[in-house]
């Protein structure tokens, strides 16, 4: 039988990358929580009608890039290649229309699409998602910019990327643009290949975001949906733009940043990588008002969030000269030469541990050899050997491994004195079964 490898373009995340998925994730909440956001998780799986109703036109996610299953009663189910609908969903199913608005809302979760296979699109990856829903102010739409572009600067990106923005319509002035779009592209039809043929016909706007170079020239003439745009969508824009302005936040215009699904009106902006990796976007949002209704619920519910891609920005951050603050740094080590020894060491590991220590021990390695080799590769500050003396004895040797010295200290002393010598500053007391206060 052939090994089981894992599934294509699906990505094994490793101990290596996880400290930088896990950074992100706490510079990202730090940050959201900060500006009153809370956690939610939607589950992996929805029923497919969930998008395909949600998006009216023909778009890659909707029609090729499901993972689509069906379960053994029968129902199509998908696991979710985005959230802005499960999101929406959840609102609306939860109640979280009587709670005060507007909802701030965010997750990070794995997404799964089956999309061809390039640099840096897998099948399953992580994104940071946030989500204001309920109220339609642009002030909203200015601080989830704000809001990402200050994470970016944070975690190290600054010179890496350039915020485009732009609006687009709302549903009163959408149609006109296609038709003139359509008419722009229809009397060029000769220049364009199939797959902008197949676009053509069955959703204009994805010919303005192509990567083809003559296509891009043909963008840059086709009709600019600033011109099409009502009072209102000119009056939200100009809004989000000088509080943009206000919170000194850079940005560039840019007419052909469009968004092929039709729920979204009003600002659409992307954080542009502009290093030299690529020219592909770190993430992207836009306001959604009109999704509550494509999925059946009978009002308008005005929403406005974005997505990062963890694993661009994981990449991004390594591929500079970076390192992180190692919090797994081993202040105690035991090394155990005997049955007996490990039955006193035990208890004692768990005792420092409960006291914030990081202590690690090899209990199921036998070699003397091998522990202490293990101690020295963890760069351990204190290891501790309990033999058949120390055992008996209840007195142990205490070695510095940084200063290359060696004290004798009782057993009952030995957690006491470790916190003495690692300072008291250096243990990390993070406690988060503390969080829980039973109430009386
Ligand atoms: P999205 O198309 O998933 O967003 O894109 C968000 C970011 O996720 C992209 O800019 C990219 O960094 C990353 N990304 C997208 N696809 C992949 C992939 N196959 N592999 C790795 N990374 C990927 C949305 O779907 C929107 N609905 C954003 C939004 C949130 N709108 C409102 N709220």
């Amino acid at each position: 039988m052939d090994f089981p490898k894992k599934v294509r373009w699906m990505q094994d995340i490793l101990p290596e990358a996880h400290k930088y998925h896990a950074f992100l994730k706490k510079v990202f909440r730090h940050e959201l929580r900060k500006n009153w956001f809370k956690r939610i998780t939607t589950p992996v799986l929805e029923q497919k009608s969930l998008f395909t109703s949600a998006v009216w036109a023909w778009t890659d996610v909707v029609d090729k890039e499901m993972y689509n299953l069906i379960d053994k009663k029968g129902r199509e189910l998908v696991l979710k290649p985005e959230s802005t609908a499960p999101i929406m969903r959840a609102y609306i199913e939860n109640d979280m229309l009587s709670e005060p608005q507007p909802v701030f809302l965010y997750y990070v979760e794995p997404h799964f699409r089956y999309d061809r296979p390039q640099k840096w699109r897998y099948r399953q990856f992580f994104q940071v998602w946030a989500e204001i829903i309920g109220e339609s102010d642009p002030i909203l739409d200015a601080q989830l910019i704000y809001i990402g572009y200050t994470v970016l600067n944070k975690i190290g990106l600054e010179k890496d990327f350039k915020i485009k923005i732009n609006s687009i319509w709302t549903s009163k002035d959408r149609q006109k643009y296609l038709e003139e779009l359509t008419s722009f592209y229809e009397n060029k039809k000769h220049l364009l290949s199939e797959d902008a043929l197949r676009k053509l016909s069955t959703n204009p706007l994805r010919l303005l975001d192509t990567k083809v170079e003559d296509e891009i020239i043909l963008a840059n003439e086709a009709p600019k949906i600033s011109k099409f745009l009502k009072k209102e969508s000119k009056e939200h824009y100009a809004k989000v733009k000088e509080y943009l302005d206000l919170l000194w936040v850079p940005y560039e215009e840019d007419h052909k940043l469009v968004r092929w699904l039709d729920y979204y009106c009003h600002t659409v902006w992307e954080f542009v990588d502009n290093s030299w990796r690529s020219q592909d976007a770190f993430g992207w949002g836009g306001r959604y008002d009109m999704l509550s209704k494509k999925i059946g619920h009978s009002e308008e519910i005005p929403a406005v969030g974005f997505a990062f891609g963890m694993e661009r920005l994981v990449e991004a951050i390594t591929s500079k000269w970076v390192t992180l603050r190692n919090k797994d740094s081993i202040d105690l080590y035991f090394i155990q030469l005997w049955d007996e020894a490990k039955k006193a060491v035990l208890p004692l590991t768990l005792a420092a541990r409960e006291a914030w220590i990081n202590t690690q021990a090899s209990l199921w390695t036998p070699s003397l050899k091998a522990q202490m080799k293990k101690a020295n590769r963890l760069e351990a500050k204190f290891v501790v050997m309990v033999w058949v003396m120390e055992v008996n004895s209840w007195i142990y040797q205490v070695r510095d491994m940084v200063a290359w010295t060696q004290e004798e200290v009782k057993k009952d002393d030995l957690i006491n004195y470790i916190i003495w010598k690692v300072w008291k500053e250096n243990l990390n007391f993070y406690c988060p079964a503390k969080d829980l206060i039973i109430k009386n």
